[in-house]
Formats: C-alpha cells, sequence, structure tokens
C-alpha cells in the first residue's frame, strides 16, 4: 500500500465558525508531523473558511450530490465542494447510507461525481452487529465495494476506502486487531478483483471510534492506511494526538 498514513477527521453536523481555532491549531501542528497525511471534513458551511484558515491539511466535504448542478434543495455537488476548496469529499459513511437511505448505486454516483471534479474519495464500508454477529461481515463489505466502487477516471488512484463497522461509530467499542486485520485483507483482495494491479495501491483506512488510546494498535495492523476519526477529531488536542501515534 502505497502513500504516507492519512489521518482524517469528520467533523459530521459539528462546527460553527469557533471550530476554525481549531483547523488551524490542526493545521499548525501538522507541520511537526511531515509523515502523516492530514485532513479534515468539516461541515458544508465551514469549507471555504477552513480552507482559508490552513495552509497544509487537507479539507474535503462528507458527502456530494450526484448530479453537477439542479433543482435538488439543500444539497450540494462536487463541483461546488471542489470551488469551495475541497480536496475530496467522503462518499457512503453509515449515517448517510442509514439514515438517508442511499444504496450502494447512489454511492458509485457520487464516487463518480466528485472523481469527475477532481476531487479525491473516500469511501466508506462497513457491516452493522447483527451482520457481523450473523458471520456475514466480510461478505455485506464485499457485497458494498462491489456496488459502490467508481469505475471511471480517477478510480482507483484518487480513492480511499474506509472501513467502519457500524456498531463501533461512537460507541467507543472497536473490533479486535484479529477482526480488522482479517477485514482489512479481505477489502483489500476486493479491491484487487474490482481494479486489478491498482488495487493494491488504494489506502484502507479504518474508522469507529478512534481515540488517542488505541490509535497506534490500530494503526499498526497490516493494511490499515490510516484512520477516518469523528468524536476525536472535534478538538485539535484530541484528533493531533492520534495524528502523533500515526507518525
Ligand atoms: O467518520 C467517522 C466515523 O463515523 C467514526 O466516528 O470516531 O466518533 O466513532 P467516531
Amino acid at each position: 500500500m502505497a502513500g504516507l498514513p492519512y489521518i482524517v477527521g469528520n467533523w459530521k453536523m459539528n462546527g460553527t465558525r469557533a471550530m476554525l481555532n481549531e483547523a488551524r491549531a490542526i493545521d499548525r501542528a501538522a507541520a511537526r508531523f511531515p509523515k502523516v497525511q492530514v485532513a479534515v471534513a468539516p461541515p458544508a458551511t465551514l469549507i471555504y473558511r477552513t480552507r482559508d484558515a490552513a495552509d497544509i491539511i487537507g479539507v474535503g466535504g462528507q458527502d456530494c450530490h450526484a448530479q453537477e448542478s439542479g433543482a435538488f434543495t439543500g444539497d450540494i455537488s462536487a463541483v461546488m465542494l471542489k470551488d469551495a476548496g475541497a480536496d475530496f469529499t467522503i462518499v457512503g459513511h453509515s449515517e448517510r447510507r442509514t439514515i438517508h437511505g442511499e444504496t450502494d448505486a447512489d454511492v458509485k454516483a457520487k464516487a463518480e461525481a466528485a472523481l469527475a471534479a477532481g476531487l479525491g474519495v473516500i469511501l466508506c464500508v462497513g457491516e452493522t452487529e447483527a451482520q457481523r454477529d450473523a458471520g456475514q461481515a466480510e461478505a455485506v463489505v464485499g457485497a458494498q465495494l462491489e456496488g459502490s466502487c467508481p469505475q471511471t477516471d480517477g478510480a482507483p488512484e484518487k480513492l480511499s476506502v474506509a472501513y467502519e463497522p457500524v456498531w463501533a461509530i461512537g460507541t467507543g467499542r472497536v473490533p479486535s486487531v484479529e477482526d480488522v486485520a482479517a477485514m482489512h485483507k479481505s477489502i483489500r483482495d476486493k479491491l484487487v478483483a474490482i481494479y486489478g494491479e491498482g488495487g493494491a495501491e488504494v489506502r484502507i483506512l479504518y474508522g469507529g471510534s478512534v481515540k488517542a488510546d488505541n490509535a497506534a494498535e490500530l494503526l499498526s495492523v497490516a493494511e490499515v492506511g490510516g484512520a477516518l476519526v469523528g468524536g476525536a477529531s472535534l478538538t485539535a488536542e484530541s484528533f493531533l494526538s492520534i495524528v502523533g501515534a500515526a507518525a
């Protein structure tokens, strides 16, 4: 797997302009960690200002619409994210799949729109607790990848995949190191099946209750190329402790 460890903070629906102080602090500190690629995905209202406030870190969206423009009240296109200064966008987060009913086909269309707009893509996949208990975790994630991996220019070069077990998000629970390793290997095999050699270079992030005290262990697992961090990315102090664990 190529590239530096990639540590991405997903602020979800958190943050008003006061959060720009955290972004500035993260950006300043990121200079001390040249061997880590650091990024944040603020709410859309803060993308432009975060880009303006930060020189080093990547800035991304949390979702995008699959169309470039049109009568889609409340939505934001990938072209608009790019125009606001985003470098990448997350797509297919389980909160989008569950709360907004997004299907694999929706996620694939969004990922392809993001690539067409010149954005990198972090594509999220992950099983529910019931699916894991039923022994279906790898099959579920494999099917999500088959259904939602983009197939247009930019894939797989500008693609990262984030494995986020739904039951680990915001719960303080994390899978065992063995389970993370097994799932990341399964994702790697599927990416190679989908993309051929290019699939071997896609970064696979882990997400779900990553904190300062478990980050180093999770990041040391084979095929874990970074972390997608929710709650612990909301202060510069806790996020930077995870960045430090990746250095
Ligand atoms: O996108 C981030 C994930 O949903 C993880 O969130 O770190 O709060 O568990 P969390």
